[in-house]
């Protein structure tokens, strides 16, 4: 088990669900972890507040960025191109904006680990806006992991994951889908928040491992 102590690390996003079990299981490893959110007065999408933020945060070793699980559904033709847009703003171009502000920050040895989503590579008509920002944001750490070296740059991809993310839906329709979902699993459940925050801490703990993206979906990519 690795110790972190004596390193800080910043969890954007971490307020609520995959985010909230990553600042959990950093602390447990004695990183000193602060979480953001709009709930903490950070908003991703305002660029000039979010790098002056991640500046006064610096230095640190690890940033993880789990922000914006919200993203409008439907065929392409009928899709609202302007809230697709605003998903973008959040999820894409705020783990961009992080990770450009971090770069400037992190100590030797530093990581960055981003968040996509098995729709990155999935093929599910109806899901345009989570596959394309999803698939960008894939893209683009690999990228990052390249120009930012030797700053280690990662994603973890989660499946289906029982979070604040299903809060708006009515209860029995949401244990419905849950239930449903982890049916047709090969792993035969829906993940934890505690199972994704796993991949998160891989990516962090081990030296070895940058442009990589971390598949914890229960199977949901070789179903
Ligand atoms: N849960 C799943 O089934 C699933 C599946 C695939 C991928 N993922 C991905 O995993 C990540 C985390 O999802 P989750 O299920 O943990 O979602 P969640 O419980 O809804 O948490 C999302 C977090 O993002 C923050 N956030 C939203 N908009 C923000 C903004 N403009 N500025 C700053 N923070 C913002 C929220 O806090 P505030 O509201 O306080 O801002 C919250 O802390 C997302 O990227 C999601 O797409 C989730």
């Amino acid at each position: 088990m690795t110790d972190l102590t004596g390193t800080k690390a910043i969890v954007i996003g971490g307020t609520s669900g995959i985010g909230a079990a990553v600042a959990q299981v950093l602390a447990e490893r004695g990183a000193a972890v602060t979480s953001a959110s709009r709930a903490t007065g950070l908003d991703v999408t305002d660029a000039d507040a979010l790098s002056r933020w991640i500046a006064g945060q610096g230095p640190f070793d690890h940033l993880v960025f789990t922000a914006g699980s919200q993203a409008p559904g439907g065929a392409v033709d009928a899709l609202d191109l302007e809230a697709a847009r605003r998903a973008f703003d959040v999820k894409f171009w705020g783990s961009i904006r992080a990770a450009k502000a971090a770069a400037a920050e992190l100590r030797p040895g530093g990581t960055i680990t981003l968040t996509s989503g098995f729709l990155a590579r999935r093929t599910v008509p109806g899901t345009f806006a989570k596959t394309a920002m999803n698939a960008a944001l894939e893209a683009s750490a690999k990228i990052l992991a390249r120009e930012l070296a030797p700053i280690r740059v990662n994603v973890v991809s989660p499946g289906l994951t029982d979070t604040d993310a299903y809060a708006g839906m009515e209860t029995a329709a949401r244990k419905q889908m849950l239930e449903g979902a982890a049916a047709k699993l090969p792993a035969g459940r829906v993940a934890r928040p505690q199972d994704v925050a796993a991949g998160y801490l891989f990516a962090i703990e081990t030296a070895s491992v940058t442009g990589a993206v971390i598949d914890i979906d229960g199977g949901a990519l070789i179903n």
